[in-house]
C-alpha cells in the first residue's frame, strides 16, 4: 500500500512511518518540517492547514504516487480544537473525493468509562483532571467531525489513558468504544505497538467505526480481543 501520514514528525506519525515501511509499504511523510532517509519514505511538505496542499499530496504526483489511505496524527501545543476539527474535516472530505481510507488517532477521552459506560473519560475526573480536559474536549470533537462526514471511510483509534515512547512488543489487545486497561491494571500502550496496531488495522481494516487498544503483555483482562 501506498499510507500518507500526516504529523509524520511526532510521536505516532514516526513510529506509523516506521512500522510501515519496514514492512514494506511506500509512505508518504508529511509534515511542515519533511525530512527521511528511507528509500521507501517520500517527505512532503504540507501544513494541514493547506487543503490543496494535502490534497495533491494525496492525489500523488510525478514524484510520488497516490495514496490508499491516511493516518492523521496531529496536534498542536496548547490545544487547538478548531485547528484538529479544520485538520480532520479538510482529510474526511480530501479522502472522500479521492476514495481512500482515513485512520484517525484521536484522543481516549472519547472513550466510554469501564464501570460507567454511559460516562465518557473526558467527563471522568477518575481519568481526565481539569486541566487536562480541554484536550480531551477536542478530542471527542474530532470524533464528532468524522462521524457527522457523509461519505468518508474513516476510522477513530484512541489510544488507551498512557501513550509513551517504548518497545515494540508486536501484542496488543484490541477494542471498541471503551477505555481498555492491561494485566497491570494501566490503561496504556506504547507508541510503537499503537503503530503495529494502526498499520494493522489498515492492513485488515475492522467494521468498527471507533476502535481503542491497550498493552499485550501479561493475562487478558476484560473485553478486547487479543492480537
Ligand atoms: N492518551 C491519549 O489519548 C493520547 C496521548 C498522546 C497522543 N494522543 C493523540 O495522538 C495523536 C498524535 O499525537 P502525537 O503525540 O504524535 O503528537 P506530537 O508528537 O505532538 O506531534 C504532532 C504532529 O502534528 C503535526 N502538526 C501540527 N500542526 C500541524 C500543521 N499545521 N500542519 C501539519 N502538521 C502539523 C506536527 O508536525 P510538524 O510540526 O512537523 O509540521 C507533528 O508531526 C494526537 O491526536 C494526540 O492527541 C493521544
Amino acid at each position: 500500500m501506498t499510507i500518507a501520514v500526516l504529523g509524520a514528525t511526532g510521536m505516532v506519525g514516526s513510529r506509523v512511518i516506521t512500522e510501515a515501511s519496514t514492512r514494506g509499504h511506500q509512505v508518504l511523510a508529511l509534515s511542515r518540517k519533511p525530512a527521511s532517509e528511507d528509500p521507501n519514505v517520500t517527505p512532503i511538505g504540507v501544513d494541514a492547514n493547506d487543503s490543496s496542499a494535502v490534497c495533491e499530496a494525496l492525489a500523488g504526483s510525478a514524484s510520488h504516487g497516490a495514496a490508499d489511505a491516511v493516518v492523521l496524527a496531529v496536534r498542536t501545543m496548547p490545544v487547538d480544537q478548531e485547528f484538529l476539527v479544520g485538520a480532520t474535516r479538510t482529510v474526511l472530505d480530501i479522502a472522500a473525493q479521492l476514495g481512500i481510507r482515513v485512520l484517525v488517532v484521536g484522543g481516549a477521552g472519547a472513550l466510554r468509562s469501564p464501570d460507567e459506560q454511559d460516562l465518557l473519560v473526558a467527563d471522568n475526573p477518575v481519568y481526565v483532571p481539569a486541566e487536562l480536559k480541554p484536550v480531551a474536549a477536542a478530542g471527542i470533537a474530532q470524533l464528532r467531525t468524522c462521524q457527522a462526514h457523509a461519505g468518508a471511510d474513516w476510522v477513530y483509534l484512541s489510544p488507551p489513558g498512557l501513550l509513551e515512547p517504548g518497545e515494540r512488543t508486536g501484542r496488543y489487545r484490541r477494542g471498541t468504544d471503551t477505555l481498555l486497561t492491561s494485566a497491570d491494571g494501566q490503561s496504556w500502550i506504547s507508541a510503537e505497538d499503537l503503530a503495529v496496531a494502526v498499520v494493522d488495522e489498515l492492513e485488515t481494516p475492522g467494521f468498527e467505526y471507533h476502535i481503542t487498544v491497550v498493552h499485550g503483555a501479561g493475562e487478558p483482562e476484560g473485553t478486547g480481543r487479543w492480537v
